[in-house]
């Protein structure tokens, strides 16, 4: 077995259930519904056993983890084990009074989703009709309580040409830090390609204006940039390496290497129900299946580049969705045999309509 360094930090997706929709959600296609999902006491057992286990943050995610009215009791637990908590929030339904209750609790950090500038554009891709507002509403909330506020825009071919509004509009609302994310093509967002997926000249103009906003920005607010994927030539360690720094706990207990896991067949999952943390971390299939390098195929395991420990063969999920192998190469990888499916998939997308995300059945708007 490997030896392995305990994770840095835990995703905990407390619940599927959120009032937004976005097409590119990074939840699985099938979601879990509310009678499904741990209860309190789980997650604070969950919360302890990661702060022995080594973990030093946890994102408190979901779905909308607002919607869990136990938010205040997880996060102050998360806080006496020594946890950095963060809470990835759409800022629908946060109000000052709870604000105040999670930050009095030991929250340390809020992450706001930003979808557009324009106000019904912004309404439009979130699929729900005074999201914008609400948004900015939130954000003026966190900023009052003096919490540190980063924004993640997730762009896409419906949104880039209002990059250098979406950076203004981060500016305005107080942002410490930006996060601009390109669209990884996985779930949601892979059944909405058509629709998401920006052309060449598109990501030229928005790298460039990226990197001015850098410059422009420096001691104001910190801009990160997350590239897509489709357009690089190799590809990314996909969460820093299969098994190495993060975990991912879904809402019903499956502790999950990365957030599309559980579409890989044959990968046996362990659930917090079952097994104490550690051992799924240190010895369960899941982890242990893509972890290092020596699952590795051809053309990784004779890398020319020697880069075998430094992208860890890219994105399972990935490889298994456009090679139909999770233990394949990354089609991104100009090595990998099938990296004509990525260079085919470049093609920028025809349709504008999404398939929203939905617990029902998906419908085409
Ligand atoms: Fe990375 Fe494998 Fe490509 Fe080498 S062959 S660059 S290890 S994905
Ligand atoms: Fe699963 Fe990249 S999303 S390994």
């Amino acid at each position: 077995m490997i030896a392995v360094e305990p994770p840095l930090a835990l995703l905990a997706e407390l619940t599927h259930r959120c009032p937004l929709r976005c097409p590119y959600c990074s939840n699985p296609l099938e979601l879990a519904g509310a009678s499904a999902e741990l209860g309190t006491a789980a997650w604070q057992r969950v919360f302890s056993e990661a702060a022995e286990l080594g973990v030093l943050q946890v994102h408190f995610s979901g779905g909308e983890p607002l919607v869990r009215r136990d938010l205040v009791e997880l996060v102050r637990h998360a806080a006496e084990v020594g946890l950095y908590g963060n809470l990835i929030t759409s800022g629908i339904r946060l109000d000052a009074e709870r604000l105040r209750a999670l930050a009095e609790a030991g929250l340390e950090h809020v992450q706001l989703s930003l979808q557009d500038s324009e106000i019904a554009l912004g309404d439009r891709i979130a699929g729900l009709a005074g999201a914008q507002e609400a948004k900015r509403r939130a954000a003026s909330l966190v900023r009052q309580a003096g919490l540190p506020l980063t924004v993640n825009a997730v762009v896409h071919r419906q949104n880039l040409e209002r990059l250098d509004e979406i950076i203004e509009l981060a500016v305005a609302l107080g942002a410490d830090r930006l996060e601009v994310a390109h669209v990884q093509y996985y779930g949601w967002a892979l059944r909405n390609r058509d629709a998401l997926l920006p052309d060449r000249n598109q990501l030229e103009t928005a790298t460039a204006a990226v990197e001015a906003a850098r410059a422009r920005l420096a001691g104001v607010m910190t801009v990160d940039y997350v590239l897509p994927d489709y357009h690089a030539h190799r590809p990314k360690a996909c969460m820093g390496g299969w098994g190495r720094t993060a975990m991912v706990i879904a809402p019903n207990g499956d502790v999950l290497p990365c957030q599309a896991a559980s579409t890989i067949p044959g990968l046996e999952l362990a659930n917090v129900r079952e097994h104490p943390l550690e051992w799924i971390w240190n010895e369960s299939d899941a982890f242990a299946r893509f972890r290092g390098t020596d699952w590795m195929q051809e053309p990784c395991r004779s890398c020319p580049l020697g880069r075998q420990e430094v992208d860890f063969g890219g994105c399972r999920c990935q490889a298994l969705r456009l090679a139909g192998d999770a233990a394949a190469t990354d089609p991104v990888c100009r090595f990998s045999p099938h990296h004509d499916r990525v260079v085919a998939a470049r093609e920028p997308g025809r349709g504008d309509d999404f398939v929203y995300r939905t617990m029902k059945r998906p419908a085409r708007v």
